[in-house]
């Protein structure tokens, strides 16, 4: 049987094996998919143990996004411009890095979702990993303003560098944000929340027009959604459908088909 996992740090609460196995039954297919817990000095071990175990692919998730980019003998696109790697393919001799979390989370607002990017101002908390995936697919989408604020400034000013030629990124400490408008779009990308920190962001962010999206995801509402929702956003959301829609991105590289995510996300948000 083909074997697939998920490293990262902390895995425990992560639902991606079961999301594979719901595609692999959709699809007919069989495989294992199993979760490894390493910190950052064991993530290159990891990785390397399992490929040389026959292991066929790997997600990659929290701290080490950055650490799979510069492990990979070779690029995806959006992988190359992220610089993040979420998904690693043992297939070709070579270890191929693919970013597929920039396609999940543009899926997850546009099409589940049915929110509009184009002319509205989208700010994004958090400059790490999880943060960059998502910054040149959102410019690509045509918001007035993107802001990214970082309790690290210096990270956020190296993100609107790297980034600018997609577009405009204007940037800021959490502190600073209190002085601008609501926004449109919200979306946390700290693990902040994972951590069992509370958000350290102003409550004037949001109005009741706001959506806020926490890219993490729990069986009950996030520390964010809890933020947001105390905060009088109008909608606050957990980053499920991204999951489930890079999952699918992640299976279709590895296994050649795409699922259909809407029965199974459906069956998550049950
Ligand atoms: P990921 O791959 O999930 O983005 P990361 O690269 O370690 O992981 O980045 C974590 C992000 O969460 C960073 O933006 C980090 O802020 P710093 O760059 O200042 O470290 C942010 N973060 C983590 N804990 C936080 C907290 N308690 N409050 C605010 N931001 C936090």
């Amino acid at each position: 049987m083909d074997r697939y996992a998920l490293v990262g740090h902390p895995v425990h609460h992560s639902r991606s094996p079961l999301i594979h196995q719901l595609f692999a039954r959709q699809t007919g297919q069989q495989l294992s998919y199993e979760l490894i817990d390493a910190d950052r000095d064991q993530f290159e071990a990891a990785v390397k143990g399992f490929r040389a175990a026959g292991g066929k692919g790997l997600n990659v998730t929290v701290p080490h996004k950055e650490a799979a980019h510069r492990l990979a003998d070779e690029l995806g696109p959006e992988a190359d411009i992220a610089k993040a790697v979420n998904t690693l393919s043992f297939t070709s001799g070579k270890v191929r890095g693919d970013n597929t979390d920039g396609i999940g989370f543009m899926r997850d607002l546009e099409v589940n979702l049915g929110l509009e990017i184009k002319a509205n101002r989208v700010l994004i908390l958090g400059a790490g990993g999880a943060a960059r995936g998502i910054v040149a697919p959102l410019l690509n989408a045509g918001p007035s303003e993107l802001w990214i604020a970082n309790r690290t400034v210096a990270r956020a000013i190296a993100l609107q560098r790297e980034f600018s030629v997609y577009g405009a990124i204007q940037t800021s400490n959490f502190e600073d944000l209190d002085a601008l408008d609501p926004f449109e779009l919200v979306i946390n990308a700290t693990s902040a929340g994972l951590k069992g920190e509370q958000p350290p962001f102003p409550g004037s962010l949001v109005d009741s027009r706001s959506v806020c999206y926490d890219m993490a995801y729990s069986l009950k509402d996030t520390p964010f959604v809890e933020w947001a929702t105390h905060h009088g956003a109008g909608h606050a959301v957990q980053g499920w459908g991204m999951l489930v829609e890079q999952a699918a991105e992640s299976y279709a590289i590895w296994r050649g088909l795409r699922p259909d995510t809407a029965p199974i996300l459906q069956k998550m948000r049950r």
